[in-house]
């Protein structure tokens, strides 16, 4: 997906700001306009265009909802955590809608209600638990007892969060960038950063091209962080989710969210579009990043799934996937990078990552303004995962079982046989290749040891890219990392002379 909301220049020298701000996604870009109002200089910089990351693929549900459930979160982490979240998305949620409104940013943003949608599947004391733990945090919520087009047949449970929203993620980013420009911020595209240091008051940000950015504070909004090497990392999953937009007549579906209770869940929205259409746009089918190849069969699944509850709905007309963090004790790591006084970060979005975004740009102000938040423990990036959950021991499974893979047999017999928009791993003695021949049928063999860790990565057919399961690393065919924590391309590697000679 090439997407740029805003022209932006390359960074061409070196400059010095207050703030530098790496990644223009919404959470960089919330936190970039966040300090300029609050009179700070900054440079906001993104190895792409700008606003061409997970924010130009997602869904936009600005949920006060959380995906996990209070009642999990409640368990885990306890009641003030709760409560401190439910106060952050919300006031974020009412942050962008006063945003949007004094920016005169057409974004189409509109409170909704959103609908947690009882699956067969799930037994219905889910509902009641969540509905009871919500009402003890004092979340407005409700039980009802209406079905949706999204409820089986014969069932009608569901609990609706009132005052949800949603919003066009775009065409929001788009006047934020064109608020932060006013207000005297520089923006820089195609820029990517190699480095961070911190030097005795000094933060230093260099680039690919060997620019510096001179800075009092950096805030690293990369989705995935791209300063640390472990801290984070090991405390979220990458997971790869799907969705897909088709139209339906106008009316034919309340404006309002949707989610059901099955795991992984489905999501659904509308957009409106024009007098007479209405576009529905529908996501799910999520599994761990790099652990599937069969996204063109997940998409016709929610495809399926979407007109057997929606038998009206008329054309697809985009279907696509990204990339979420999971963080593993259900709420984003925002605020100080682990042992540093003047790096700030941003990741563990979930399906929440607009929501999150739109805190950090109220938090990471706050820290950076007035050295504290009064929701800083809530997401607080240092902090230590809860020994009770098990979900800790399986996402650290796959770092393991991944570098197993060294020493499996190649995929393919010979490069050579790669069709366009093929990838295969190749075994080259100790070594594994990343072989791909992309549409344009031009051959790429790289090393397939991710730069961030090493873990083998494995091909995505329908991205047309490279994903590394363990921390959520992107490749381009041609060895660029498009996501990080991976910041170095992939290494180059020789044809694999024996594989030729097998054939
Ligand atoms: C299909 C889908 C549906 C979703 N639905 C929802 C939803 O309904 N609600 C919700 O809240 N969330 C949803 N999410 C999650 C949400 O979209 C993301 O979490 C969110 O957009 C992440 O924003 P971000 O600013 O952290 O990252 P991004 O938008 O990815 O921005 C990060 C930027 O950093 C740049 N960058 C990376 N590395 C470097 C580097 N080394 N140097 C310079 N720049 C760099 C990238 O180019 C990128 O532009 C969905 C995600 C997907 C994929
Ligand atoms: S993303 Fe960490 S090893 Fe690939």
């Amino acid at each position: 997906m090439d997407v740029s909301v805003a022209d932006a220049p390359a960074l061409s020298g070196t400059v010095g700001t207050d703030v530098v701000v790496v990644g223009s996604g919404i959470a960089g870009l919330s936190v970039a306009y966040e300090l300029a109002s609050h009179g700070r200089s900054v440079v906001v910089l993104d190895r792409g265009g700008i606003g061409s990351g997970m924010t130009a693929r997602t869904t936009a549900h600005l949920a006060t909802a959380l995906d996990d459930g209070y009642d999990a979160l409640v368990r885990v982490r306890g009641h003030d955590c709760a409560r401190h979240y439910y106060q952050s998305v919300a006031t974020a949620i009412d942050r962008a809608e006063a945003i949007q409104r004094i920016e005169h940013i057409d974004c189409d943003f509109q409170r909704v209600d959103g609908y947690w949608v009882l699956a067969p599947e799930t037994p219905a004391s889910e509902l009641d638990q969540e509905l009871d733990c919500c009402r003890k945090l004092i979340i407005p919520i409700e039980n009802c007892v209406e079905p949706t087009p999204f409820h089986a047949k014969g069932q009608m449970r569901s609990l609706r969060f009132p005052r949800q929203a949603r919003v066009h993620p775009t065409k929001y980013l788009a006047g934020l960038a064109s608020a932060l420009e006013r207000r005297g911020a520089k923006l820089y595209a195609d820029t990517c950063v190699e480095s961070i240091h911190e030097h005795h008051g000094d933060t230093v940000v260099t680039t690919a091209s060997g620019h510096e950015v001179h800075a009092a504070d950096v805030v690293v909004a990369t989705n995935s962080p791209v300063n640390v090497q472990v801290a984070i990392h090991t405390k979220q999953a990458p997971y790869r989710t799907y969705a897909l937009a088709a139209k339906i007549a106008a009316g034919a579906l309340e404006d309002a969210l949707y989610w059901d209770t099955l795991d992984p869940y489905h999501y659904v929205r509308l957009q409106p579009f024009s007098a007479d259409e209405d576009i529905v746009i529908i996501g799910g089918e999520d599994h761990k990043s790099g652990e599937a190849n069969d996204g063109a069969q997940r998409l016709d699944a929610l495809e399926r799934w979407a007109r057997e509850r929606l038998p009206d709905l008329r054309e697809v007309t985009h279907r696509w996937s990204g990339q979420v963090l999971e963080p593993i004790d259900f709420t984003g790591f925002i605020g100080r990078s682990p042992d540093e006084e003047h790096v700030f970060i941003v990741s563990g979005d979930s399906g929440q990552g607009i929501t999150n975004g739109l805190v950090a740009g109220l938090l990471v102000t706050d820290l950076i303004t007035i050295g504290a938040s009064p929701w800083e423990e809530v997401y607080a990036p240092a902090r230590k995962i809860h020994k009770n959950i098990g979900e800790l021991i399986n996402e650290n499974i796959t770092p393991l079982k991944n570098f197993a893979e060294y020493l499996a047999a190649s995929e393919i017999a010979s490069v050579e046989r790669l069709r366009p928009g093929e990838g295969r791993l190749v075994r080259s003695g100790l070594k594994k290749i990343a072989a791909c021949r992309d549409r344009n049928g031009h051959l790429h063999l790289h090393s397939a040891s991710c730069t961030h860790l090493g873990c083998v990565v494995h091909w995505n057919s329908l991205e047309q890219c490279w994903d590394c399961p363990c921390h959520g690393s992107q490749f381009a065919p041609d060895g660029t990392a498009l996501n990080g924590p991976a910041v170095s391309p992939l290494g180059e590697a020789d044809k694999p002379a024996n594989l030729e000679a097998a054939e």
